[in-house]
């Protein structure tokens, strides 16, 4: 079943915050999710042992450089969608898990577009490709985008990547409290406290948009399972 892996060196770009929002909306759904925690700062596994995580999400926090390969494999044979976050850095364990991808996620904060992060990840893409000698699809993700104003300089960013031939979701991930309230409360989306949290079901439904595409993606890429 497919893996979907969120790479880009530059730190904070949402890696974590795309991959938990992606794995919440499936799980939503119905579908059983494992969340491969390859970041040595365990933010994933952090979220897992708070209250609130589906049983249909399944988190796997040991994994090395020389054990990623295998966890992915089993992982991909055992459910209908691998999520795979990884680390800030441009490492083996992060050329290990692109080249086991069916797609690459690669987040990137729209206000302050980090150009040189997403380079070298599509670079990193394009020579696991010609190693593996398949396509490996893969798109950029703009991250952390403003709510309230559709920037000139966010359609910019569009224009830039578009006309550099470079793929980039159609759905933003927006700044919302709710997506930061996810990594410290824990449980789904839903869960979280209107009454404490803002725009929950604005929150929800960017989240499902995001699921949707990669859905579509997925499909489009041809790998994806009988689920959502
Ligand atoms: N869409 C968003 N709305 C609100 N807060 C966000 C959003 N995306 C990310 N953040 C916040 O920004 C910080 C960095 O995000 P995140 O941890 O997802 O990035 P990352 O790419 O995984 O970083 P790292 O490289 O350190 O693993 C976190 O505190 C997170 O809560
Ligand atoms: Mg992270």
């Amino acid at each position: 079943m497919p893996v979907i892996s969120f790479a880009n060196p530059k730190g904070g770009a949402g890696k974590t915050t795309s991959a938990l929002l992606l794995a919440s909306e499936l799980a939503a759904k119905g579908a059983s999710v494992v969340l491969v925690d390859a970041d040595p700062e365990k933010w994933i596994s952090q979220w897992g042992a708070l209250p609130g995580k589906p049983d249909n999400i399944t988190i796997v926090g040991e994994v090395t450089e020389d054990s990623i390969v295998d966890v992915i494999d089993q992982a991909a044979s055992q459910v209908q969608f691998v999520i795979v976050d990884l680390e800030g850095t441009a490492s083996l364990m992060v050329a290990n898990a692109i080249g086991l991808s069916d797609l690459v996620i690669i987040p990137t904060q729209g206000a302050s577009m980090d150009a040189k992060g997403a380079v070298k990840t599509l670079r990193l893409i394009r020579n696991q490709a010609r190693m593996a000698k398949r396509e490996i699809p893969h798109a950029v993700l703009l991250t952390r985008t403003s709510a309230a104003v559709a920037s000139r300089s966010l359609k910019n960013i569009r224009d830039q990547l578009d006309g550099a031939g470079v793929e980039v979701f159609a759905t933003s991930i927006v700044e919302r409290a709710a997506y930061r309230d996810l990594l410290d409360f824990g449980g789904l989306l839903a869960d979280l406290d209107p009454s404490k949290v803002s725009n929950i079901d604005k929150a929800v439904q960017n989240a499902r948009e995001f699921m949707a595409e990669v859905v579509t993606r997925l499909k489009a890429g041809s790998r994806v399972g009988e689920a959502a």
